[in-house]
């Protein structure tokens, strides 16, 4: 069988990507231990308040220590649940100040959701059924508007809240 010249360097060329390919995938898995997350905490979707996290007063910013925070999400559609202020309005803009740890929990209601805060790395999927949790360090001032960025349906563009951090 004869193989054009091209046909050479395209099949090495193939070759080699799949090979450099399984090198990346196995030096993340064996060396660095990037697995897939294995303690997922489920939860029913039904009836997020009977976790202690997204019951309706725990829902929102909370200071847990001293430059440590947590924020309980409940995200539903068209809707982040971030709890209500000292006036009963629905909260959409919660404050840290800079430097400061904030762990995000959000669970949702009903569909897929996402749970980005543009210019920062929290950037989560948010399954039913399932909590997402990230923890990050605000180094940054400034406003960060959350999005949704998993289509959810006709109100999607309608799910946005601010994450103020300030000096
Ligand atoms: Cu929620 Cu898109």
């Amino acid at each position: 069988m004869h193989l054009h010249k091209f046909e050479k360097i395209w099949l090495a060329f193939g070759l080699g990507s799949l090979v450099l390919f399984l090198a990346i995938i196995g030096f993340a898995a064996f060396w660095k231990g990037a697995h897939p997350q294995s303690h997922i905490e489920t939860i029913d979707p039904q009836n997020v308040e009977a976790h202690e996290a997204f019951k309706p007063e725990n829902l929102g910013l909370r200071e847990v220590a001293d430059g440590k925070y947590t924020v309980n999400i409940v995200a539903s559609a068209f809707n982040y649940d971030f709890g209500v202020d000292d006036d009963g309005k629905p909260v959409k803009k919660i404050r840290v100040p800079k430097g400061s740890t904030v762990l995000f929990q959000i669970t949702t209601k009903d569909v897929i959701h996402g749970f980005q805060v543009a210019g920062t790395n929290v950037n989560m999927m948010v399954e039913p059924g399932h909590v997402s949790r990230l923890e990050t360090v605000m180094k940054n001032t400034g406003e960060f508007t959350v999005v949704c960025n998993e289509y959810c349906g006709i109100g999607h563009h309608q799910m946005f809240a601010t994450v103020e951090v300030y000096e």
